[in-house]
């Protein structure tokens, strides 16, 4: 899960999305993790307004450390999932040329026309709410997805 902070949008997707797996007893076969794009928030535990609204929801975030993309991801990962255009741009013009990870935006897992997950950064309680509301939909998708197209159930 990727953005630009990792302090935001992408440790949220992380919890969310970890919780589901572990949830279907997935966690052996599923590794979840995040990263931003940037550099400013490295070392930093998540945005206190993220880990507030996802506690309301009952994902746990604390534990979280802000970390940069690395060159090791690429191989690591099967998927690279950004909450944007600009991350997803980052993502490919960083991909090392014998990666075979899929990368994609996370919203490419619901119907929704907007891909986005918008920044929250900068924006009042709410903002933090729509970031949920995208994440546990997108999360859903992908899991089904997940589950049939590398047989997990
Ligand atoms: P995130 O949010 O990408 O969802 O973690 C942001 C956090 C910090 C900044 C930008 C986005 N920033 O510019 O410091």
């Amino acid at each position: 899960m990727v953005c630009l902070g990792n302090i935001c949008r992408s440790p949220t997707a992380h919890g969310v999305f970890q919780h589901l797996i572990r949830q279907q007893g997935l966690q052996h076969r599923v590794t979840v993790d995040s990263a931003g794009t940037g550099n400013w928030h490295i070392g930093e535990a998540p945005d206190p307004r993220t880990v507030l609204a996802a506690s309301r929801r009952g994902y746990d975030l604390t534990g979280l450390t802000a970390r940069q993309v690395t060159h090791q991801d690429y191989h690591r990962f099967d998927y690279l999932l950004a909450m944007d255009e600009s991350n997803l741009a980052a993502l490919e013009a960083n991909r090392p040329a014998d990666s075979d990870a899929t990368i994609q935006l996370l919203l490419d897992y619901t119907r929704r026309g907007d891909k986005a997950v918008p920044d929250p950064y900068y924006k009042g309680a709410r903002g933090f709410e729509i970031v949920l509301d995208l994440i546990e939909e997108a999360s859903a998708g992908l899991l089904e997805f997940l589950v049939r197209q590398h047989s997990l159930a």
